[in-house]
């Protein structure tokens, strides 16, 4: 997380572009009122950037419209990606609080982070290649969109580098030539990294060589889109592409306001503000718009164009034209940080120095030679998938002993904090994780002398759902964002058990003998940790709770779309993003949603636009 640090250094990494292996991505055009293309998609995030290339490379006239520019240079590599968050790629939106989660972070409101350039949040993710289980599309029960209807979606865009790594029974799960070149990141050489994987070992966690193969649990060294060490987005393996390029016509810096709905209810386009004089046109489509702004603002385009639950568009003087469930059953990952203190040192001077000299190799790397820790996004790609209840706290082992135990309920997440750090980060992190300074205080003090693991527990099904709303009739302000995170118990009990698993890797011999302990904050309203650990745990999960940024189901398939994602009541009008998705994947979302970009292609040009 030093390299959060290298922002300030931006502009010298710019510079280095040059010596990053080279593809380019689409010029942008400029746009006059009233023209007129076959299609038009708003966003060119994970699913945007897919459905307009694959329609423009099958011969369509297609205009992608996005929001923000190129990602910048420092977005292509790996080590920096937590550094994208908070940046001018971000739009980082305010949440409201519901009082009950986040409560160490400003104003008791979570951040949400999203990105704003061509590839959208897949230019600014982690990279975590994840495509969930069968049992998360099957259970879905909707026409069509079982599992065995998603996988050849999967499997079209994939382009699987290290297949020769994974065990045989991988090969019939994977695809070595799509478009997204997908691959292992750079090994860190940080020694927790085999000691994160021997604790969860001795806790009788399987090491799964590939969670998107037979089985998804246990502790993995995951895949991720990255390719040549550096980042594969969607700009990238989509728009970069010399075919899409001649073909595909990209307005850049251009905010979609609305969408353009006749008084039969067919949608003939879009208005937009566009350029350098935020200019507003009226652009129009002969066949279809798709809306692809992402599971935040899709319901902000359809309910500002008079789609949306009748009451909330009433209330904010908006005609009603269909009344439809959007941006209800928002549901989102949120984790809870756990702090684990490692390695003992006790000279604060040399720990401060080696951080900083940290700093200064790492831009040497970049400026001279791709360097070899570029490409690893350090501890980040150990993840581990397991169902809690399939653990036996007694036994210390996880246990298989129902069909169940598949199904994972928990994902841990590892990273690192060299010793110092946070004495020369935390005011970054504070401003841009949001992090409360009280925390940041306390976890400096320890830092000084130590340096951390931190584990995140993930809860990968939660019962808690918010919602989207308009803050405003004005397109260009954010909508309301409600998470509403931790509102069923039922996420903390998750989150608890999570922890308490956390605390016994942390009591295996791996992290044992290399000093670890976990440590219990001081959390203003908690209950002391000596006299009831689980109250104490329920509460530091309502404090140090963060999002992932994985909302989905504001515009779901089966409740706003119908199983070809048309907008119920509305012609010539479909979404695909992750709002579309009506429940949440076991796993990092951005896989099935590129998955249903692919797909919305396939209807678009497959029954002739039915
Ligand atoms: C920090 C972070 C880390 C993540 N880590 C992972 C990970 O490791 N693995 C994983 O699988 N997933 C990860 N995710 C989630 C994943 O990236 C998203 O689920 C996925 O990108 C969502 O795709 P989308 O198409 O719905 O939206 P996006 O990819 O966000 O794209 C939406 C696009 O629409 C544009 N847009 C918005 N409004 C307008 C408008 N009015 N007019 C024009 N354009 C507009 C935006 O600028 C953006 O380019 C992460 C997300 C974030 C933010
Ligand atoms: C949270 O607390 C604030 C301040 O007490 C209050 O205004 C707000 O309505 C509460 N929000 C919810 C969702 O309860
Ligand atoms: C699946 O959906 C059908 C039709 O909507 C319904 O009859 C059936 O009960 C559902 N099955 C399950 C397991 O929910
Ligand atoms: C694998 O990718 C190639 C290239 O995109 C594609 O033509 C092929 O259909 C894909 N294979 C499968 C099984 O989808
Ligand atoms: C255009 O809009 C942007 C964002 O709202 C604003 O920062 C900028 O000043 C505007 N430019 C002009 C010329 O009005
Ligand atoms: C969606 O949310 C509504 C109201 O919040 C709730 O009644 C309904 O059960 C939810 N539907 C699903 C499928 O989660
Ligand atoms: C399986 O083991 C877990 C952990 O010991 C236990 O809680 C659970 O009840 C067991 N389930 C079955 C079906 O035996």
């Amino acid at each position: 997380m030093l390299v959060l640090l290298l922002l300030s250094v931006l502009g010298a990494a710019r510079t280095a572009g040059a010596l990053l292996s080279s593809y380019s991505l689409p010029p942008g055009v400029t746009l006059t009122d009233g023209e007129e293309f076959e299609y038009i998609v708003v966003g060119a995030g994970a699913a945007g950037a897919v459905v307009a290339s694959r329609l423009a490379l099958a011969g369509a006239n297609v205009l992608l419209v996005e929001a923000g520019g190129d990602p910048s240079f420092i977005s292509r590599i790996p080590a920096v990606a937590m550094a994208l968050m908070g940046s001018e790629m971000d739009y980082r939106y305010e949440t409201i609080s519901n009082n009950v989660s986040c409560l160490s972070s400003k104003d008791r409101a979570c951040l949400v982070s999203r990105g704003k350039c061509l590839g959208g949040s897949t230019s600014i993710n982690h990279m975590m290649y994840i495509r969930g289980n069968r049992e998360d599309y099957d259970a879905l029960n909707i026409t069509d969109w079982s599992w065995r209807h998603m996988e050849p979606y999967f499997l079209r865009y994939e382009g699987l580098q290290d297949l020769d790594h994974l065990p045989i029974s991988s090969i019939p799960y994977h695809n070595t030539t799509g478009t997204m070149k997908l691959g292992f990141f750079e090994y860190s050489n940080n020694p927790w990294h085999l000691r994160i994987i021997n604790g969860y070992e001795a806790l009788n966690f399987p090491c799964n060589l590939d969670v998107n193969g037979v089985s998804q649990i246990g502790v993995s060294r995951i895949i991720g889109y990255t390719y040549n060490n550096e980042r594969m987005s969607t700009a990238r393996g989509y728009l970069g592409r010399d075919d899409v390029k001649r073909k595909l016509k990209v307005a850049k810096y251009t905010r979609c306001t609305g969408v353009i709905i006749d008084d039969d209810n067919v949608a003939r386009g879009i208005t937009v503000v566009h350029g350098p004089s935020n200019a507003t046109l009226r652009l129009y489509a002969s066949r279809e718009v798709i809306l692809s702004a992402g599971a935040l603002v899709t319901p902000q385009l359809l309910m500002l164009s008079g789609i949306g639950p009748a009451d909330h568009l009433n209330e904010m003087g908006i005609p009603v034209r269909v009344d439809l469930p959007v941006g209800n059953n928002m549901t989102d990952h949120t984790l809870v940080l756990v702090v684990v203190k490692v390695e003992k040192e006790t000279n604060l001077l040399r720990g401060i120095i080696d951080s900083a000299g940290k700093i200064f190799s790492l831009l040497a790397d970049i400026l001279i030679s791709r360097g070899r820790s570029l490409g690893s996004i350090g501890l980040n790609d150990v993840t581990t998938f397991v169902n809690t209840l399939c653990y036996d706290f007694d036994k210390r082992q996880l246990t298989k002993n129902s069909t169940k135990c598949e199904l994972s309920t928990t994902q841990f997440i590892h990273q690192y904090a060299a010793r110092g750090l946070l004495v020369i980060g935390g005011p970054i992190l504070k401003q841009r994780i949001g992090l409360a300074a009280s925390v940041i205080n306390q976890l400096s003090e320890i830092n000084k002398n130590y340096a951390l693991v931190i584990i995140s527990s993930l809860v990968l099904q939660p019962k808690s759902s918010g919602t989207i709303r308009l803050a405003s009739v004005d397109p260009l302000q954010a909508p309301a964002i409600f998470p509403n995170y931790l509102s069923d118990e039922r996420d903390v009990d998750e989150m608890v058990r999570g922890i308490q698993i956390i605390e016994q890797l942390t009591e295996t011999l791996a992290f044992k003998t290399a000093g670890a302990s976990l440590l219990r904050l001081e959390l203003e309203g908690c209950p002391s940790s000596s006299r009831d650990l689980t109250a104490y745990w329920r509460c530091y999960a309502r404090h140090l709770t963060y999002s992932t940024f994985h909302s989905v189901g504001t515009s779901a398939l089966g409740r706003v779309l119908d199983t070809r994602m048309r907008v119920r009541g509305v012609a010539r009008l479909r979404v695909a993003d992750a709002g579309a998705l009506p429940q949440l994947p076991r796993g990092n979302p951005a896989a099935a949603v590129i998955a249903l970009g692919e797909r919305l292609a396939d209807f678009l040009l497959d029954n002739n636009g039915d």
